[in-house]
């Protein structure tokens, strides 16, 4: 934990209109007064995110979030006792509370209470929910340190530095309907573990669908070119190339070599796979092969991220 008069001071540029990038257990968020439009446009203008990509509001009581939904939904507050706080995004119908530049117009709002003290203690002391995407560069990789978060967006008034986040992967995203709940984005909670709780049901309603980014084809990009180890060909002779291993297996014809977990453990994979391309990206290769993983659990949400961030590329 940060010394508090850290979280003291950003709570406070939250409340005079600024934007603060904070921990998450996720990746760092990039944050503003929720109810403050002005606050929200700071964000969309410093991300050059386009105006149709809806912000996740974080809230750090259950309370809090009553004024911001339409209605009293049961399955939330069921869904937020299993797993709030923690990496999941629930999008339901807004109150006319949440201002429209928020949720890019549409009448859903998605929101997350997130497990990271600094995050909880920040929105806590702010009094207000805040709308945070991830502090990156709209497209790129996300941070999951405070350093990322500076090389990407070096002019934001504030950073605070809560050192590596530990899940390392953004939150699952579902969306709430009439008869269950659909997947909008992959995560470190999966399909299984909330289908224990709400039914699984695709509407196939395509609305809300396309403007989250988890539904995106080409996202997640890096500034070299990605591959996928068995999936894509690779234009690169192996020894340009550097290569995130999830097994044992390190290749040593590569130039680099990431290993990403010591044991093929998938949660250590996932927490250290943003900040190994972000390495990569510094480093002297001339291109990132990504070995495969089982897409299972958490395994899903990493080739979720690893396909999006090769999809530019696989004609290249
Ligand atoms: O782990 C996370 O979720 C991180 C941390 C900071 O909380 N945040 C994050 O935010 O990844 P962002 O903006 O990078 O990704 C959030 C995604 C966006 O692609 C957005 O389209 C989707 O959530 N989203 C937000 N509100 C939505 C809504 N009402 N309907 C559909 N998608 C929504
Ligand atoms: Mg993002």
């Amino acid at each position: 934990m940060v010394n508090e008069s850290i979280i003291v001071t950003a709570a406070e540029y939250i409340l005079q209109g600024k934007v603060v990038a904070f921990p998450t257990e996720t990746v760092y968020g990039l944050g503003a007064n929720a109810l403050n439009p002005l606050a929200v446009a700071k964000i969309f203008e410093i991300k050059q995110r386009p105006s149709f990509d809806p912000l996740i509001v974080h809230i750090s009581s259950l309370e809090s979030i009553e004024k911001l939904i339409q209605y009293p939904d049961k399955r939330i507050y069921q869904l937020a006792e299993k797993f709030w706080p923690g990496p999941l995004t629930i999008v339901t119908y807004k109150s006319s509370l949440v201002p429209d530049i928020v949720t890019a117009g549409l009448n859903t709002v998605g929101l997350r209470m997130p497990a990271n003290p600094i995050a909880l203690k920040l929105i806590e002391l702010a009094g207000v929910p805040i709308a945070a995407p991830s502090a990156n560069k709209f497209g790129l990789i996300s941070p999951t340190t405070a350093q990322h978060v500076k090389k990407q967006l070096p002019n934001i008034d504030y950073i605070i530095d809560g050192g590596k986040t530990n899940i390392g992967i953004e939150s699952t995203i579902i969306m709430l309907n009439d008869d269950g709940f659909e997947i909008l984005r992959h995560g470190a909670i999966t399909t299984d573990e909330i289908e224990k709780f709400i039914p699984y049901h695709s509407t196939h309603n395509t609305e809300n669908k396309i403007l989250s980014s988890g539904m995106m084809k080409s996202h997640y990009s890096p500034n070299k070119p990605l591959y996928i180890l068995g999936i894509h060909t690779i234009p690169y002779p192996t020894e340009e190339c550097g290569l995130l291993a999830f097994s044992q297996s390190s290749n040593h014809a590569y130039k680099k070599v990431i290993q990403l977990s010591q044991n093929n453990d998938l949660k250590e994979c996932a927490a250290n796979l943003f900040a190994a391309i972000h390495e990569m990206e510094e480093s002297d290769v001339r291109c990132i092969v990504a070995e495969p993983v089982v897409e299972k659990g958490i395994g899903i949400a990493i080739m979720d991220r690893l396909k999006k961030a090769a999809y530019r590329f696989q004609n290249s």
